[in-house]
C-alpha cells in the first residue's frame, strides 16, 4: 500500500481552516460561535462548530465538484480498498443504494433484485422506473430469515429474463451472512450486466485478511458501504466504490450531484478522511482485535447452556458463502423468551442495546472500538439475563411463518407511487392492485409493495399473521383494517 495512506488532505484542511477563526459572513447562521448556540453545545461540545465549514473556508474542497484535498481523499480511500474510484456520502447508503440503481437502470429497465432489501433499494426502483425481478427469500430454518442469495437462483432468473439490464444484491445482512459475491459478479458480467451490492453493514471488511473479502475485492461493479456502521466515522458517512467499465462514472457523479444536499457536511467528510486514514494504517490490528474479541464472545455465549451464537456451521448451505465474525447473532429462544424480552431486560437491566432483534435472537456487532471489558460485562449480562429466562415458564416462541407466493407486479413501483389511489376495506381488497408497502416486523420483508396484486391467499396470510401480534409496518393503517388500493 502507497505510503501515503498516513495523510488525511480533507481532514488536515479542515482543521487548518478552523484555526484561523475566519470573520464569517455567509452560512451557517451559527458562524462557527459556539456561544451563540449554548444548547446544542452542551449537547455536542463547543468545538463542533467551529469546525462546521463549508467550502466558502479556504481549502475546503466541494464535494460535487472535487478538485483538492477532497479529491485526493477520495483517491486515498479508493487505493486503500482497491477501487477505480471512491465517493465519499453524506447521506448513508441509503443515497448510495438509490444512486446505484440510477446509474445502471432506468424507466421500463429490468433488475433482478432480492425481496430481502433494505428500504433504500426499494426507494432506488421507485426513482429509476426499473421494473425489478424479485429473487423469492429463501427463509433460513434455523435463523427463519433468508440470509443469502444462491448463484443458481439468480442464473435462472438472468435465464427468464434475458433482458435484465442489473443485478442488485445485499451482502453481509444483518445477520453478518454474505452471499457468493465472486460468483454473482463472474455471471453478471457473462449477461455484460453490472452487479451493484449493498454493502451496508461490511465497510470493515477490505481491512483485514481474516475476515471475508468485500464485494470490491471480487469483482462488483458498485459497492456501498456504511462506513458510520462497523468504522469509526460519524452516523450518515457511507462510501460508493467503482470498480470496471460498466457503470459510466460521470454518469454516476451527476446522480450523486443530483441527490445529495448542496451543502455537504464537512464534519462527516472528516469523519470519512479520518476513518480511511485508521483503516489504512491500523486496520489490520484493530481488526484482529475485533474478531479475536467476537471469538472470544461467541465461545463464552456458546458456554451459557440456553444460548446459541450462530457462526461458520451455516457456510455452505442457502446460499451462504461466508460469514462475518464480528456480528454475534445470539438464539435466545431457548431460554423462554423472544427476541424482544431478552432484548428488554438487557437494555432496562444491563443498559446493553444490540443491532437488531428478532423473534429468536439478538445481533450485537462487535468493533473496532470494542475491548476485554466491554464483551465481559456484555457476556455476564448476557449470563444473568439468560439464568431469569430458564427460571420463567416458557413462553412460546413466534409460530414459524409460511410466507405465500410473492404476489404478481401489475405496475412498477414509480408508475405506482404516482398513481391515484383510494382506500378499501381489506376484505375487500382481493384482486386490487396495493398502493402500499406491506411488511410484517419481523422478519421485515415487505409481503406486498406497491404495484402489486392482492390475492386472496395474502390477505388470509397477513391476517393470520396479524392475528398472532406480528406488527404490521409500512401501510397508512397498520390495524389492516383497511388498505390503499391504485385507482381503478
Ligand atoms: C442492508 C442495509 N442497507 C442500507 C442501509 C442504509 O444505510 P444508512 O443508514 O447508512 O443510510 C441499511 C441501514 O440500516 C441496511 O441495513
Amino acid at each position: 500500500m502507497n505510503s501515503n495512506q498516513h495523510e488525511t488532505p480533507f481532514l488536515t484542511n479542515l482543521i487548518k481552516a478552523r484555526d484561523a477563526h475566519e470573520y464569517s459572513f455567509h452560512m451557517p447562521g451559527h458562524k462557527f460561535l459556539p456561544d451563540k448556540n449554548p444548547l446544542m453545545s452542551s449537547l455536542a461540545g463547543a468545538l463542533i462548530f467551529e469546525a462546521d465549514l463549508n467550502e466558502i473556508s479556504p481549502g475546503i474542497d466541494y464535494l460535487h465538484a472535487a478538485k483538492g484535498a477532497l479529491l485526493e481523499a477520495q483517491r486515498l480511500q479508493a487505493e486503500a480498498v482497491g477501487a477505480s474510484r471512491s465517493y465519499f456520502l453524506i447521506n448513508g447508503s441509503t443515497v448510495g443504494n438509490q444512486a446505484s440503481m440510477l446509474a445502471a437502470v432506468h424507466d421500463g429497465q429490468t433488475v433482478i433484485v432480492p425481496r430481502a432489501a433494505h428500504r433504500s433499494v426499494y426507494g432506488g426502483l421507485i426513482l429509476s422506473g426499473a421494473n425489478p425481478v424479485y429473487v423469492p427469500p429463501v427463509y433460513h430454518p434455523q435463523v427463519e430469515f433468508p440470509l443469502a442469495v444462491a448463484v443458481d437462483t439468480v442464473r435462472e432468473l438472468l435465464r427468464k429474463h434475458a433482458d435484465a439490464k442489473a443485478v442488485q444484491i445485499t451482502s453481509p445482512n444483518y445477520y453478518g451472512y454474505l452471499s457468493d459475491v465472486g460468483g454473482l459478479a463472474r455471471l453478471a458480467h457473462e449477461h455484460g450486466i453490472p452487479l451493484l451490492v449493498d454493502e451496508a453493514h461490511g465497510a470493515h471488511l477490505p481491512y483485514h485478511p481474516d475476515l471475508p473479502s468485500s464485494a470490491i475485492q471480487v469483482g462488483a461493479d458498485l459497492v456501498v458501504q456504511s462506513a458510520h456502521k462497523t468504522l469509526g466515522a460519524l452516523t450518515q458517512a457511507a462510501l460508493m466504490h467503482l470498480n470496471g467499465s460498466l457503470i459510466d462514472p460521470a454518469h454516476l457523479q451527476h446522480i450523486l450531484a443530483l441527490m445529495q444536499s448542496s451543502s455537504p457536511s464537512s464534519l462527516l467528510i472528516g469523519s470519512l478522511d479520518a476513518a480511511r486514514q485508521q483503516m489504512a494504517l491500523n486496520g489490520r490490528e484493530l481488526l484482529t482485535n475485533a474478531i479475536q474479541l467476537s471469538k472470544y464472545a461467541r465461545e463464552g455465549i456458546r458456554t451459557i447452556g440456553s444460548l446459541w451464537c450462530y457462526g461458520d456451521e451455516l457456510i455452505g448451505e442457502y446460499g451462504i458463502f461466508a460469514h462475518d465474525p464480528t456480528k454475534l447473532v445470539i438464539r435466545v429462544s431457548d431460554t423462554g423468551m423472544n427476541g424482544q424480552t431478552f432484548a428488554a431486560h438487557l437494555a432496562q437491566e444491563h443498559n446493553i442495546f444490540g443491532e437488531f432483534v428478532d423473534p429468536k435472537h439478538i445481533i450485537c456487532s462487535i468493533t473496532i472500538a470494542d475491548d476485554q471489558q466491554r464483551v465481559d460485562y456484555l457476556l455476564n449480562a448476557l449470563r444473568t439475563v439468560a439464568a431469569k429466562g430458564t427460571q420463567m415458564a416458557a413462553k412460546a416462541a413466534a409460530p414459524t411463518l409460511v410466507a405465500p407466493e410473492l404476489p404478481q407486479m401489475v405496475i412498477n413501483p414509480r408508475q405506482a407511487n404516482f398513481a391515484a389511489t383510494r382506500t378499501v376495506p381489506f376484505s375487500k381488497a382481493i384482486g386490487e392492485v396495493c398502493a402500499e408497502q406491506i411488511m410484517p416486523y419481523p422478519p421485515g420483508i415487505p409481503m406486498l409493495l406497491p404495484g402489486e396484486q392482492i390475492d386472496v391467499n395474502m390477505v388470509d396470510y397477513l391476517r393470520y399473521v396479524k392475528g398472532q401480534g406480528v406488527s404490521i409496518v409500512g401501510p397508512e393503517d397498520t390495524s389492516l383494517e383497511t388498505v390503499r388500493v391504485i385507482a381503478r
